[in-house]
């Protein structure tokens, strides 16, 4: 079973013609209210790919709450661990421009009222992963995460938004998960990205770091791999890492190898792509068997351990 603690918002998604910049004003012709937070974004991807999955996070007592949980359960998520809290329901603004990139602002509400003893029943232990973001106040999601390593889980951490760490955070995780910004964050610097990953992998630690169009590679104590993207043409690439860490957690949890996994999750992350929306596009798993082979195998690397 997945266990994802984390954030759920109500996206309001404004499509530009392209994204304004610092004290800049963009005019669009509307709006549009859409599901939304990158902790029920990978629920939901995980729960429509096949794995069995419960969602534990806040929302507010105001309309969007309910409807919010009505998306979680209809894409097959357990939502008894969705609780409240007296904040407004988390809310991001998101403009899309024609290229489909995407620029985000996020009002947290109720996702700071996220707690630990939310956790409390639920059955953490080994055959069990918990998967968490960086959306929620960051001491409960590294006390979770230790909860869970000391119960026998796997652990997953997908660190976005970025942050720095203290020291010793990544000691309960098996598996990070980050993009380039985020990695630079995390090690203060830019720098390639098979060393990138491999400063973040650890003896008991796969760092696993999506490279958009590039894909990605994963390096851990497995072993180390790369897969290349899905080639799409986007419309919306909001929610795509979200997608990919859903779809990674999901596929791990069923029980399929690492390689196996992270090329599942980067077809996911691609189809994703494809529909205006965080969820929209996130695939199920007929449409993800169905465009691996587009793919080919993951390509095993050879010369970034240990450097
Ligand atoms: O990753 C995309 C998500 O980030 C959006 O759904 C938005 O709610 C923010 O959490």
């Amino acid at each position: 079973m997945l266990l994802v603690l984390g954030s759920i918002n109500a996206d309001l998604v404004l499509e530009v013609e392209t994204l304004p910049g610092p004290g800049e004003t963009v005019l669009c012709p509307g709006w549009r209210l859409a599901h939304g937070g990158k902790g029920a974004n990978q629920a939901a991807a995980a729960a429509k790919l096949g794995a069995r999955v419960r969602f534990f996070g806040r929302i507010g007592s105001d309309p969007w709450g309910p409807l919010l949980r009505r998306g979680l359960e209809e894409a097959g998520v357990e939502v008894d661990g969705l609780a409240s809290s007296p904040r407004p329901t988390g809310t991001a603004v998101i403009a899309v421009d024609r290229a489909g990139e995407n620029l985000i602002l996020v009002a947290s509400g109720a996702n700071l009222d996220v707690s630990l003893d939310q956790l409390g029943g639920a059955e953490l232990g080994p055959g069990t992963t918990l998967l968490c973001q960086n959306e929620i106040p960051l001491p409960v999601t590294l006390a979770a995460l230790e909860r869970a390593r000391a119960a026998g889980a796997r652990t997953i951490l997908n660190l976005a938004p970025a942050a720095a760490l203290p020291a010793g955070a990544l000691d309960p995780v098996d598996l990070l998960l980050v993009n380039e910004h985020e990695a630079a964050a995390l090690l203060g610097a830019a720098c390639e990205p098979e060393a990138a990953a491999a400063a973040l992998a650890g003896p008991q630690r796969t760092c696993v770091l999506t490279l958009g169009r590039a894909g990605a590679l994963a390096i851990g104590p497995d072993g180390a791999w790369r897969v290349p993207a899905l080639t799409v043409r986007p419309v919306d690439t909001t929610g795509a890492g979200d997608t990919f860490a859903g779809a990674l957690a999901a596929f791990l949890d069923l029980g399929l190898s690492l390689p196996e996994a992270l090329a599942r999750a980067s077809v996911a992350a691609g189809l994703a792509c494809e529909r205006l929306g965080a969820r929209e596009g996130q695939p199920d798993r007929a449409a993800v068997e169905a465009r691996l082979a587009e793919l080919g195998p993951p390509v095993p690397i050879t010369a970034a351990r240990g450097s």
